[in-house]
């Protein structure tokens, strides 16, 4: 799937106003005193080839995102003043507008603010591809409008992403972990029908797990999908699921080692009051191997808690396989590329998804509303071209 528009489609654009919508949804720390400061700013040098290239090519660039979720007024934790900093550092010359989530428009994709947006501008370009599954003004709205083009960004997550649906390196191994069947239940019944075999680590394979009929003791799980498990695990794909865990005793607090509580490895029963918290050595060892003799590997979800250093084992053997694979690798963003950065192997990635939901919905269902939008556009831009 393509058929986007790309930024050399767009003709000339010496002194033509190009509105770029970015997503600079960047996790921020605050301090006592209330300053922010950005705590990760991936998604900002994810956009600097576009922006870079917008600026070279003698554009007046204006950058849009949304920060957070503010409920349609302005907040003063969410402003993006952190984000114009930034951005002036790494690509002096764009500017950045205000959150768009201070405007109820955006989120209720209202066409007098798509209006407000495209006013004063020649141009539109979505490099925002971790927000292109939301159908907001800013993302939906620009390209009835103006002529407009797919950001780099989101052409290399477009191409990477649909080459996973389309043709992958066999034998296609996913990995999924994090807290809920029910999160991600749409885009385990898609990776079923596509990949080789599925492995399954972090909270949500105690639902499994209860669904093969093990103890899963005082770990989260969700006893409503525990049928649907069943379902799954009888279905023709291989299901890899731990056979040892990390457990933690009664008293024990998690991110909190002095706090006390036992840590012990068990096989794949969990004991009553005990709380399941990594994939087991054994466990860690097999999902390796599995990684290891894969063509293609998509990681989406922790194995563990591995913020906490005694639950991270599960999690760091499989950011090491991911780079020690000959493998095509793709962190499926979120949780997943942090714990990437945390093992110091996102740059040993063949690709690290900067969405988190639109990268699960894209895999998912092959299309996003964002991307839809511009490819409706492509009319536009001929007409406006041509004129
Ligand atoms: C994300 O962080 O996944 C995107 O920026 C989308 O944010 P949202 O879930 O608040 O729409």
């Amino acid at each position: 799937m393509s058929g986007l528009p790309r930024l050399e489609d767009l003709g000339s654009l010496q002194g033509r106003s190009v509105l770029v919508r970015v997503d600079f949804n960047v996790p921020l720390s605050h301090g006592i005193d209330g300053t922010a400061e950005i705590s990760d700013d991936l998604r900002i040098r994810a956009a600097l080839p576009t922006l870079r290239w917008l600026l070279q090519q003698g554009a007046n660039v204006n950058a849009c995102t949304h920060l957070g979720r503010p409920q349609g007024v302005p907040e003063q934790r969410f402003s993006v003043t952190p984000l114009r900093q930034r951005l002036a550092e790494l690509a002096p010359g764009v500017e950045l507008l205000e959150n768009l989530r201070f405007n109820p428009g955006e989120t209720a994709n209202d066409p007098a603010f798509v209006t407000e947006l495209v006013a004063g501008h020649d141009i539109y370009v979505n490099d925002a591809f971790g927000a292109s599954h939301r159908a907001h003004a800013s993302i939906v709205g620009p390209p009835q409008f103006l002529a407009s083009a797919s950001g780099r960004l989101l052409a290399r997550e477009v191409e990477v992403l649909s080459g996973l649906r389309d043709a992958p390196r066999r034998p296609f191994v996913a990995v999924l972990g994090g807290a809920k069947v029910s999160d991600k239940l749409g885009v385990i019944d898609a990776l079923l029908e596509m990949v080789d075999a599925l492995v399954i680590g972090g909270a949500m394979c105690f639902t499994f797990l209860a669904a093969q009929g093990h103890r899963v003791g005082a770990s989260l799980y969700e006893d409503s999908m525990v049928q649907h498990c069943k379902q799954l695990l009888n279905g023709d794909t291989v299901i890899h699921l731990p056979e040892d865990l990390t457990v933690l005793g009664p008293g024990g607090v998690l991110g909190d080692p002095d706090a006390g509580g036992e840590v012990r490895q068990v096989g794949a029963d969990v004991p009553d009051g005990w709380i399941g918290t990594d994939i087991g050595p054994g466990s860690a060892a097999a999902f390796s191997d599995v990684i290891c003799s894969a063509g293609t590997v998509l990681w989406n979800g922790p194995m563990g808690v591995f913020e906490d250093p005694r639950f991270g084992g599960g999690t760091g053997a499989v950011a090491a396989a991911m780079a020690e694979t000959r493998a095509f690798t793709v962190v499926g963003g979120g949780d997943s590329a942090a714990a990437a950065r945390h093992f110091g192997v996102d740059r040993d990635m063949d690709h690290v998804s900067t969405g988190g939901g639109a990268t699960l919905e894209l895999i998912e269902k092959g299309d996003l509303p964002g991307l839809a939008a511009l490819r409706d556009s492509t009319t536009k831009n001929s007409t406006t071209r041509d004129s």
